[in-house]
């Protein structure tokens, strides 16, 4: 697909996680943010590290990420919020600034895997400070479509607060992401390029988005809707 509908593609997401405002309130009051730095690895568009900065404005706040379209609308939010945020162009994979708090939601595959995120954001997260952590989990056992799509690596719930004691973190928060928000994130996921079509039904691109469209909600529906788990987790070391 082409830049201009890449770049459309996830403008009617709030974030791109399945996660309510309610929860995403629940999550930052848990995370008990004050002065210090957060760092934001595999940021996106930075909305939550935008809602922190917000609560606290003694933050030093910081969003890394590589996808240049994300950064940019993360740094005009900040900007027509009067937030000061740093949104940076990097590898996150190689961050070693050590931070009091840091997020890393839906980004562990930048470090290879969940162990290796937990890992990882251990030599991160400063010692008493809290990581607010997110990833995937097998809710139910994947069938063989919904193992196609995402990968060997996912873990069961168990298995994924194993790796983090193991890591070397105590879990201070844990919640789970329900049908509800998941259906929404589903949904907005694909609403951006469904307003598209309808709006350019003789466009020469408006198959392979119609195409793309299908594919995602079929294999939502019937691959891995119940079947994948969202997790948030308040990390503290
Ligand atoms: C599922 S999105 C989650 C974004 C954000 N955490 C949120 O919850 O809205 C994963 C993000 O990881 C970013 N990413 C992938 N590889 C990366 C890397 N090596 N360094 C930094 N960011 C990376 C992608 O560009 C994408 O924005």
């Amino acid at each position: 697909m082409d830049d201009e509908l890449n770049a459309l593609r996830r403008t009617r997401m709030r974030w791109n996680t399945p996660l309510s405002e309610p929860h995403a309130e629940l999550l930052l009051d848990r995370m008990e943010l004050a002065g210090g730095h957060l760092v934001d690895l595999g940021c996106g568009w930075g909305e939550l590290l935008l809602r922190a900065a917000a609560r606290a404005p003694g933050l030093h706040v910081t969003g890394v990420d590589t996808d240049v379209t994300g950064l940019e609308r993360g740094r005009a939010a900040a900007a027509s919020r009067g937030l000061s945020v740093d949104f940076l162009e990097a590898d996150a994979a190689s961050w070693d600034v050590a931070a009091e708090r840091a997020f890393c939601i839906g980004a562990a595959h930048i470090f290879g895997s969940t162990k290796g995120a937990l890992d990882a954001l251990a030599r991160v997260v400063a010692p008493g400070g809290r990581l607010l952590y997110g990833d995937g989990f097998w809710a139910a056992p994947p069938g063989p479509a919904a193992r196609e799509i995402f990968g060997p690596d996912v873990l069961t719930l168990p298995d994924l607060l194993d790796a983090a004691t193991g890591a070397g973190w105590r879990v201070l928060h844990l919640s789970t992401a329900d049908r509800l928000e998941w259906d929404d994130f589903e949904s907005t996921s694909r609403r951006a390029w469904e307003e598209w079509l309808a709006a350019h039904p003789a466009d020469p691109r408006a198959g392979a988005v119609r195409e793309w469209l299908d594919r995602r909600l079929r294999e939502y529906v019937r691959g891995y809707r119940g079947v994948l788990g969202f997790t948030y987790l308040v990390l503290g070391r």
